[in-house]
Parts: structure tokens; C-alpha cells; sequence
């Protein structure tokens, strides 16, 4: 089966605060992008691979790209100035033109799995969208101005990871039928929910981090190497 795979690598990592954007940090010595296709790549689907990037980087990913001889990856498009303007952006690319499903995966979180993305493909087969989800560990409460206003239940929320998959039409339909974007809408399943359509849920993986800080970068190097400690 042909899987058409978007990763949005165009951000500039402000939290994480580097020079070099974060989806290029070497862990193990190896980029988080690199380590993000890879699943792809070795994956028993065929697949399509679109990475959306700022222009600035274009040059440094085709050469990553032929490094680590990544033949999966189709194209690369202009990311936008909000993730998920990379995202529109990328789904128009002709390589996915023939991709009934297709996956949308953070480019910083390299500890995805190709059990986790069957699961996903089944499921987004079946019911149109599929997200992982894991349950949080902290109590959760609204604040404003330094105080409480509430504190939420937490049995019904659940933390949202990638990859996400989704039927191509329908993911193409609501993003065309959203018309503007803006930096609130941070995952994928956010624009199928903004058009009154379903996503379903599949248990996630809690080491499927997604690097967003250096404290996270830290917690993936000792997630590589946890059997050492
Ligand atoms: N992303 C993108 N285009 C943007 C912003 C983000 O392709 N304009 C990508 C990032 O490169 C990353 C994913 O979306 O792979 C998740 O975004 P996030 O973790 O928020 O990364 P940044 O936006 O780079 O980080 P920050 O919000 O701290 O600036
Ligand atoms: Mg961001």
C-alpha cells in the first residue's frame, strides 16, 4: 500500500533555543529528522515522504536526504510561517496526488514505531482519522493571573501525539474548507475537529516524545541509552 507521509520540519525551535533548529540536533549522532523518516523508510508500507522546510535549509536536508540515503522522501516544499501552513503547503505536492491515506508526523520526535503507525493506518482505514493518545499524569487546572479558576477532570483528557493519519480527501477537504491559518491550530485532527468531523484514538506510546525543549532533548538521549543506566 502507498502511504503518503507529510513531516512539517520548518519550524524555528524558539523553546528549544539553538542556533541550529532543533530537527536537525544529532541525537546518537544521527539528525531528529533523519531519525523521524527512518520509520518511514523502513517501513512494509510504500512510502511517500513530503518534508516541508524553511528555504534557508533546503540545501542542508536534500544533502541529509542523500546521506543517509532516505529514498523514501518525494519532495521537499516551502514550510510557512505557521506549522500548519507547512502542512497545507505540503499536501499539495503532486507526489501525494495517488496517496489515499496519509500520515502527518512532527519532524522532533524521533521514537515513533512501525507497530504504532499499523495500528494507525487500520484504524484511519476504517473511520477516516486516527491520533495517538496517552493519558496524563498531573492534575490539570485553569489559571489565570496567578490563580486557580478551575480545576478540570481528568479522566476524559488524553495527551495528542503523531503520526496522524488520516484520509487524504477528507484531510484535503477540511484544510481547503478552513481557508485561514493560524499558530492555534498546533496538530492535524485540531482542523478535521473545527469541521464537526470524527478523529479516533489509538493507545499512543509514552516515549514517543516530541522534543520541544532541552530538557526533552536530554530525556531522548537517556531514552536511547536507558539499558546503559
Ligand atoms: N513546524 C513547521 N513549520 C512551522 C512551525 C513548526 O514545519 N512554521 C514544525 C516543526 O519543525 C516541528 C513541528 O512542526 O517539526 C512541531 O512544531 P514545534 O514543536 O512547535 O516546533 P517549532 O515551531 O520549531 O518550535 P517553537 O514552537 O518552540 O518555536
Ligand atoms: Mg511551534
Amino acid at each position: 500500500m502507498k502511504l503518503g507521509v507529510v513531516i512539517p520540519a520548518a519550524g524555528s525551535g524558539k523553546r528549544f533555543g539553538s542556533t541550529l533548529p532543533k530537527q536537525f540536533q544529532p541525537l546518537n549522532g544521527v539528525p531528529l529528522l533523519v531519525h523521524a523518516i527512518r520509520v518511514f523508510e523502513d517501513s512494509s508500507f510504500n512510502c511517500s515522504v513530503v518534508l516541508a522546510v524553511h528555504p534557508d535549509y533546503k540545501m542542508t536536508v536534500q544533502n541529509m536526504v542523500m546521506r543517509y540515503n532516505l529514498t523514501c522522501v518525494s519532495a521537499l516544499v516551502d514550510g510557512g510561517a505557521e506549522r500548519s501552513e507547512s502542512i497545507d503547503n505540503a499536501l499539495c505536492d503532486p507526489s501525494l496526488r495517488s496517496c489515499q491515506l496519509i500520515a502527518v508526523h512532527d519532524a522532533v520526535r524521533p521514537f515513533h514505531t512501525e507497530e504504532l503507525l499499523e495500528r494507525l493506518v487500520r484504524t484511519a482505514e476504517q473511520f477516516g482519522a486516527a491520533v495517538p493518545c496517552v493519558p496524563l499524569s498531573d492534575t490539570i487546572k485553569v489559571v489565570r493571573n496567578y490563580t486557580v479558576v478551575e480545576t478540570v477532570p481528568r479522566t476524559d483528557l488524553r495527551a495528542i501525539q503523531t503520526p496522524q493519519v488520516f484520509n487524504a480527501q477528507l484531510l484535503r477537504s477540511c484544510y481547503e474548507s478552513l481557508g485561514e491559518l493560524d499558530g492555534s491550530i498546533t496538530d492535524d485532527a485540531s482542523v478535521l475537529e473545527l469541521c464537526g468531523k470524527s478523529v479516533y484514538t489509538v493507545d499512543g506510546l509514552t516515549e514517543n516524545i516530541k522534543i520541544t525543549t532541552q530538557q526533552d532533548f536530554a530525556f531522548a538521549q537517556f531514552l536511547l541509552h536507558k539499558e546503559d543506566y
